[in-house]
């Protein structure tokens, strides 16, 4: 916790606030929402983007309500091409500079050493350690001096995701995780980049709705879950990398 924070000192009152605002925001739209955050906690707030549809509508709204918001990308070194062209696509488009940051050079290199340049095929316990290493603590660094960071999840998205809520109190983190998408259905959130002309990455319509890192995302068929290609060697209840459930 910073002395400069906007938050309640005490994690009960946190999450007493993470409530209120529930409630408060129960039929907002994200928008509106997002309105009110980003005034709020101005200086205090970032997203979170992997660049994915629900990010990149995000970026779009939250451009349209203030530029200076911070937004951030983890860069874990192992993100498809299409990934880092959108980037670029997207900087220049709305006049912004998504911040970048990577993972610490030395501890990927002993990883490497340890375990090969591709750990996460051997086991759970070394998928965790790469995903550790490569975007949790770089996430870590990312999110210093803030209060609330703002993710693009959906509780449609995943059964590991159905029981999150729009506004959490992220207790790993010590701030307020905002999720101003949670309740989209897919079909509104490609109706959303359809009708606005977001940009998204190509690799949507090549049969990848879901974007991770290349060596551990696979493009599905038509009508399978849309976060089966994501760590699809693993048991589809426990694929999440850690960002979220720590
Ligand atoms: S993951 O945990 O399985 O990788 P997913 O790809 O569904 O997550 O993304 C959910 C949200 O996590 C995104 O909307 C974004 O807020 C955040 N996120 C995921 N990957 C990254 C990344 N590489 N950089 C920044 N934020 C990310
Ligand atoms: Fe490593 Fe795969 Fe996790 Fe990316 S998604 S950090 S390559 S284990």
């Amino acid at each position: 916790m910073t002395s400069n924070t906007l938050l309640p000192q005490s994690v009960e009152a946190r999450r007493a606030l993470a409530n209120e605002l529930n409630s408060r925001f129960a039929t907002a739209a994200p928008e509106e929402v997002l309105a009110y955050f980003l005034q709020a906690y101005k200086g205090r707030i970032a997203l979170s983007s992997s660049l994915s549809y629900e990010d990149q509508t995000l970026t779009h709204m939250i451009c349209a309500i203030d530029k200076t918001t911070r937004i951030f990308t983890l860069d874990t070194g192992r993100l498809f091409p299409e990934t880092y062209n959108l980037i670029e696509r997207t900087n220049e488009r709305y006049g912004i500079h998504i911040e970048v940051f990577f993972p610490e050079h030395e501890r990927v290199q002993q990883m490497v050493r340890e375990h090969g340049i591709n750990l996460f095929y051997k086991s759970v316990d070394l998928r965790h350690l790469c995903c550790n290493t490569r975007k949790i603590e770089p996430l870590k660094r990312a999110m210093q001096g803030l209060d609330v960071w703002i993710c693009g999840l959906r509780r449609s998205q995943s059964t590991t995701r159905t029981d999150m809520r729009m506004v959490e109190y992220d207790e790993a983190d010590g701030m307020l995780k905002l999720n101003p998408l949670i309740e989209w259905s897919e079909e509104q959130l490609l109706q959303y980049v359809r009708s606005n002309a977001v940009a998204y990455n190509p690799l949507h319509k090549r049969g990848y709705p879901s974007i991770g890192c290349q060596p551990c995302t696979r493009a599905v068929d038509p009508g399978e879950d849309v976060r089966s290609g994501r760590w699809w060697w693993e048991d589809p209840n426990k694929r999440e990398c850690g960002l979220h459930s720590r």
